[in-house]
């Protein structure tokens, strides 16, 4: 591998080039990210029907003490469908209630992580016809131990209209399959909505849960792409994400079933937390919204208008100021100071649909005409032949085998350099080279990502599909980050990412890679200063086959003319079986192991393993 190393050499990556797809997949954000731990706060999975769905909150007490059904009697306009627990038994007499109570009970996304000496807020409301005596409490999943608890008693008076409690708790013990009660031995009626409890300790108070928001910050993604994919599509139109009904005050948002990935979210994770995510990950977000269409239904280009309008309003909540309608919603929700919001992608995977390109230009005009500088991102690929309509970028998606992938390292060879710019804002191996995320996808991956990096004069940005799973609910193969309620780990996949996140920004380095055609091997040289001003150089080079690969390396150009051996660093991913998978009990089999370079030189031979990924960082 000959590399030029001089200045002049190369060309610069777009400093958006690697970032995030964040799509409502998996429970990656209900149950995931977003640290809510209850599940179906208001009662309203069902939708707004009555008896309404309240899964997975059940009933503690048999038919002779307590009787448990909703009404829409909940003072929150948007969610009217509230709890109405009527309790027979009484704390003495002759239906004496059974020692701890009668009530309801809420396991979270299959059980509440709660540790001992954390701090968590429980928020519910209530309304009764008598005064209320009610116990507040996380215990384990059977109820018998409890970790926290403390009683709320109001007078009749106090809760006859709707009212508002607040505990703050701390945990005596730990339990990582938890659940929430809410409990009395009192005999009347109560009613209950919107009961929330969040753990004090998210990333920056922002509702973010700590160790997965760490992963993300760790592969140091220049954008986050959100809310889906399909999960903005909807099977229906009824079932699509829509913004509007996802901000505000968590309590008036209706919340909604996400109907192509099968599961209720009560949208706590809304469009203000999207943003306000990608802004505490130092990321630009990409807004992906509807555009009339969802995988069932479509509207006419002639109808679109509302959507149009929609998608006008929502640019202005995130850009405008506070004196705007929607700048002041913001406002009022904490953020004075407009998003950075610079990109948005009309629809997901819709341009073989028939209204799409008359609904696209509907969307493309009015914002272009509103907001000029907004990049826009049309679903229709350009990388084999030009676009029928004007866009910005174009998004690319590819799910293809290990052996497809890696030879796509080439794909965008052969591109027109002219017109809209690249997004493969989806990519990954699937299918069973991949099983639920294996070193061979990574490694196939990897091929692609150095091809993108060579192609950046014309691919601006690429990020994997899906990023989290929450492993009681694997709705798609493989995923980048799985966890359950208290663990995570990142699968090879996660961890290929952590390779190219000094590439944003950095330059391409011009480099001759000399092999014979029986070898499988993909490489390429970047360098990049780091926050020291230190310069770097990386040689990344993807060995996909069973032989070992001598190396020889040239590095040309340098000025000074050397490199340092101290700080030169040699990073492999590889292990002993090419289907070798991350677990929960093995979270790191699979990742990189990084040691310190004994030979680092302009010329240097270094040997590639079979089927492993290195990288050598020459600090120069
Ligand atoms: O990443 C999973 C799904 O794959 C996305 O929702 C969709 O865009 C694609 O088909």
């Amino acid at each position: 591998l000959f590399i030029d190393a001089s200045e002049r050499s190369g060309h610069p990556m777009p400093q958006t080039l690697f970032g995030v797809f964040f799509e409502e997949i998996n429970h990656a954000g209900a149950g995931g990210l977003w640290a809510e731990l209850v599940s179906n706060r208001g009662f309203e999975a069902g939708g707004s029907n009555i008896p309404s769905n309240i899964d997975p909150w059940s009933i503690i007490g048999d038919e002779s003490s307590i009787i448990v059904s909703t009404d829409r009697s909940s003072c929150f306009e948007n969610n009217k469908v509230a709890l109405r627990m009527e309790v027979l038994c009484n704390s003495e007499g002759t239906n004496t209630c059974p020692s701890g109570g009668v009530g309801i009970y809420n396991p979270g996304f299959w059980g509440m992580n709660i540790e001992q000496g954390k701090s968590y807020k429980v928020v519910f409301y209530v309304r009764s016809t008598e005064a209320i005596d009610i116990s507040v409490s996380f215990t384990s999943s059977n109820g018998l131990q409890t970790l926290a608890s403390t009683n709320i008693i109001a007078s009749a008076s106090d809760v006859s209209n709707w009212k508002k409690m607040e505990v703050l708790f701390e945990a005596k013990e730990t339990n990582h399959n938890s659940r929430l009660q809410l409990t009395t031995t009192k005999k009347g009626v109560i009613w209950f909505d919107q009961v929330s409890a969040m753990p004090l300790d998210t990333y920056k108070g922002h509702g973010f849960r700590n160790d997965l928001f760490q992963m993300l910050a760790d592969i140091k993604p220049q954008f986050v792409r959100f809310p889906g994919g399909c999960f903005v599509e909807g099977e229906w139109l009824r079932n699509a994400f829509r913004w509007k009904a996802s901000i505000g005050p968590w309590e008036e948002r209706p919340g909604h079933f996400g109907d192509v990935w099968k599961y209720w979210t009560d949208d706590g994770l809304g469009y203000f937390e999207f943003l306000q995510l990608a802004e505490d990950l130092g990321a630009l977000p990409i807004w992906v919204f509807n555009n009339g269409i969802s995988h069932n239904d479509q509207v006419d280009t002639s109808s679109v208008l509302p959507f149009v309008e929609e998608a006008l309003d929502g640019l202005e909540f995130a850009r405008g100021d506070s004196s705007s309608r929607w700048g002041a919603v913001r406002a009022a929700m904490g953020h004075p100071e407009p998003f950075d919001l610079r990109y948005v992608a009309i629809g997901n995977e819709d341009c073989w649909k028939k209204n799409y390109r008359g609904n696209y230009l509907k969307f493309y005009d009015a914002i272009k005409r509103a907001y000029p500088d907004i990049k826009i991102i049309s679903n229709c690929d350009g990388s084999s032949r030009p676009l029928d309509h004007p866009a910005d970028l174009y998004d690319f998606h590819v799910y293809t085998s290990a052996n497809n992938l890696f030879s796509m390292s080439n794909q965008f060879d052969k591109t027109s350099r002219q017109g809209p710019k690249a997004f493969v804002s989806e990519y990954a191996v699937t299918g069973k080279d991949a099983g639920t995320g294996s070193l061979l996808a990574a490694l196939a991956e990897a091929g692609f990502l150095i091809g993108l990096e060579k192609n950046s004069d014309i691919v601006q940005m690429a990020s994997y599909a899906p990023l989290f799973v929450n492993t009681n609910d694997r709705r798609w193969n493989p995923d980048a980050i799985v966890f359950n309620s208290f663990q995570a780990y990142g699968t090879p996949s996660y961890w290929v990412q952590r390779f190219f996140r000094e590439s944003s920004g950095a330059t391409f380095l011009n480099a001759t890679l000399h092999k014979d055609s029986s070898t499988s091997l993909v490489a390429s040289a970047i360098s990049w200063k780091n926050s020291a001003g230190q310069t770097y150089i990386r040689i990344k080079a993807v060995n996909f086959g069973n032989n070992s690969v001598n190396l020889q390396i040239s590095v040309g150009g340098l000025d000074p003319d050397s490199v340092k051996l101290s700080g030169s660093t040699n990073t492999i991913l590889t292990s002993a079986n090419l289907m070798d998978e991350n677990s929960f009990e093995e979270p790191k089999k699979v990742a990189p192991i990084q040691t310190l370079l004994e030979q680092a030189d302009k010329k240097m031979s270094l040997l590639l393993l079979p089927h492993s990924f290195t990288s050598f960082d020459l600090l120069k």
